[in-house]
């Protein structure tokens, strides 16, 4: 196997916990990272205490604020840096990419905000002609702590290039970080940034107190409604239902910590209020939800959960609950 350096683009989270599980590689890892104390804790002590505080990472893991730096002879990169930000990365870094380079992972979960696409496919669109059969997307239920911590983790591995996936996959195996693989990239992209919405609805469900028979409803009709999606999108169905689709609503949705969980919790909760008033930071559910009904729209497809989400993120008066107004409804066929 290679020993040319690895490249991460972004020192966050998700990044951090790839570091640590790269590390075991004994190739250099390098993140490329804007913020100047996260690079400075590096520096001093090895640890990234803004976004993965605990853990000590080996001297050959770095940071560096010079993207040229960071991809100076690396064979495989990925790409942790949210979705609003990626595209702007990805055109800082083009200067600097190389035929050496043999895989391009993205990790960043989302739609684009004016195509609407999976971030995975507007990153292909701007990356050079050469490198595109080398990018793959990182889906499935991986919670960047839990990783960290080695707990046991399947990741699905979507690419166009068998040989690129392999050696992705190879990269990231461990005892207990397990890769399935696909050919299905849109599939797994959309899959990947519609859990957030549907994930809102289950947080919902909690904060009305429902108990397990209503969230299994709600989870089975989100599953069937990304499955609309990717099939209207020229995906594969099956993929709804995998553990790009199901596997991470079914993290993102239950896990008490998820943010886009707890946020929908809240919004019908008791303390009903205004989204705006919960002070959770950045809840990528929330712009996802608006980005994806007009992709239904566009598609042409009945999306009502989705709808009744989106729907109650508009609300305006705190005593509608358009949310039971939706279950009370529901009509099945
Ligand atoms: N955290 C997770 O458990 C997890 C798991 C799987 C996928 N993801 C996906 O990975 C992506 C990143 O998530 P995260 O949780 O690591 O986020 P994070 O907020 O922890 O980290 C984001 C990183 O991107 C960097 N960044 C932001 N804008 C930048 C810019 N313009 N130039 C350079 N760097 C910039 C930040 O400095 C930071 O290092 C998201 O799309 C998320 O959906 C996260």
């Amino acid at each position: 196997m290679s020993k040319a350096p690895i490249a991460i683009l972004g020192a966050g989270n998700m990044a951090s916990a790839l570091a640590l599980n790269l590390a075991r590689l004994k190739r250099p890892v390098r993140l490329y990272c804007i913020e100047e104390d996260v690079e400075e804790d590096f520096r001093k002590h090895q640890q990234n205490s803004r976004y993965l505080a605990g853990y000590s990472f080996p001297k050959h893991v770095t940071t560096s604020s010079s993207i040229a730096a960071t991809l100076h002879g690396a064979e495989d990169i990925f790409i942790a840096i949210p979705s609003f930000a990626v595209e702007d990365v990805i055109l800082e870094a083009k200067p600097f990419f190389t035929k050496k380079i043999q895989s391009i992972v993205s990790v960043t979960k989302g739609l684009h905000h004016e195509t609407l696409q999976p971030i995975v496919l507007s990153e292909a669109a701007i990356l050079p002609v050469y490198l595109r059969k080398h990018l793959c997307t990182l889906g499935g239920p991986a919670i960047a702590n839990e990783l960290a911590k080695n707990s046991p983790t399947g990741f699905l591995l979507a690419g166009s290039n068998k040989a690129t996936v392999q050696r992705v996959k190879k990269l990231l195996e461990t005892a207990t970080t397990k890769c399935a693989t696909s050919s299905d990239v849109l599939g797994v992209g959309l899959a990947s940034a519609l859990k957030n919405p549907y994930a809102i609805a289950l947080g919902m469900c909690d904060g009305l107190k429902l108990p397990a028979n209503a969230k299994s409803l709600v989870l089975t009709l989100a599953v069937e409604e990304i499955q609309h999606f990717v099939v209207a999108s020229g995906g594969d169905g099956r993929t709804a239902f995998g553990l790009a689709g199901l596997g991470d609503l079914v993290v993102t949705g239950l896990s008490p910590s998820g943010r886009n969980r707890t946020y929908g919790e809240l919004l019908v909760g008791a303390s009903s209020k205004k989204p705006a008033d919960l002070e959770l930071g950045t809840v990528e559910g929330i712009p996802a939800t608006s980005l994806a009904v007009k992709l239904a729209r566009r598609l042409k497809i009945q999306t009502l959960l989705l709808d009744a989400v989106d729907h109650c993120l508009r609300k305006t008066h705190h005593f509608e609950q358009p949310f039971v107004h939706y279950l009370t409804h529901l009509q099945l066929s």
